[in-house]
């Protein structure tokens, strides 16, 4: 049975209660789908409420934490030593379409690693945590990430460059390259999950560019408690600074960052 720290259950309950409220929002953008007007303010105050009630629930139980939350920003704490990395709505494109896959995203820094995790996916009930060195679990099921050695047997997640962002033509030759050399390629929009997915042995392996810390932080934190492993894409460790990440099982992660950086060196269609 898995024993959740006080910590864990500090966020989790913070999650869950932010989670009843994107809940009840969600089944009304389903109704707005079809109004004129479209669900997009409607989404964008689901979002800072989930916001403010992470907010207050975290800051509540450990009131000198530093805070980095999507929305809001940084705020210093009182403790230089703890930071909470927050995204209240991972997968806003979903939910703003009617799409019931997104997350809450919660990370905790101590003295710049991350200590502990929790993303909770509302729709599917599904908690996942992990604190360093404890391990990382769904619910209550202790998680491993995949066993495949084969990049050709492997299922990896991506998430694509859209509207200006990134750069879309090395984008595209990598993308070409893994959908020739794998199983398949899965485009899910949200990637906190991504990575708890990978955590899960759900996805063998994950690439996107250009992500938040917000994004990754209790994410990566999963994918390493779950015996995997999580670089930038030139094999180093700095996601946070450039939002580059690239997670795997250990089998995998060599082949996949190898594949991925043939395609980007060579020259593709013009
Ligand atoms: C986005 C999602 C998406 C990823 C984007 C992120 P948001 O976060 O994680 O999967 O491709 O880069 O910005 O905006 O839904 O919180
Ligand atoms: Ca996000
Ligand atoms: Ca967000």
């Amino acid at each position: 049975m898995a024993v959740r720290s006080p910590v864990i259950n500090v966020m989790a309950a913070a999650a869950l209660k932010a989670a009843r409220g994107l809940i009840r929002d969600f089944g009304e953008v389903e109704q707005l789908q079809v109004s004129i007007k479209g669900p997009g303010d409607f989404v964008s105050a689901a979002d800072l409420k989930a916001e403010r009630t992470l907010k207050a629930e975290l800051a509540r139980a450990r009131p000198g934490y530093g805070l980095l939350f999507e929305e809001g920003g940084a705020t210093e704490g009182t403790d230089k030593r703890h930071r909470w990395i927050v995204d209240p709505l991972d997968g806003t494109t979903n939910f703003l379409h009617g799409i019931p896959h997104f997350a809450i995203s919660i990370g905790l820094e101590r003295d710049g690693e991350m200590a502990a995790a929790v993303v909770y996916e509302p729709t599917r009930d599904e908690l996942y945590w992990a604190e360093k060195g404890a391990g990382a679990y769904l619910n209550d099921r202790r998680l491993r990430v995949s066993a495949r050695r084969q990049l050709s047997e492997a299922v990896i997640g991506t998430g694509m460059p859209f509207r200006d962002r990134g750069d879309q033509a090395a984008y595209s030759a990598m993308l070409a390259s893994v959908m020739a050399g794998t199983s398949g390629v899965r485009r899910f929009g949200a990637a906190a999950l991504d990575l708890a997915y990978v955590a899960a042995g759900r996805l063998d392996g994950f690439w996107e560019f250009g992500l938040s810390p917000w994004d990754i932080a209790a994410g990566m934190l999963l994918v390493r408690e779950a015996g995997g492993y999580v670089s930038d894409l030139a094999g180093g460790h700095a996601m946070m600074a450039s939002g580059d990440v690239l997670a795997a099982n250990d089998h995998l992660h060599l082949p996949l960052a190898a594949l991925l950086r043939e395609a980007s060196r060579a020259p593709g269609p013009r």
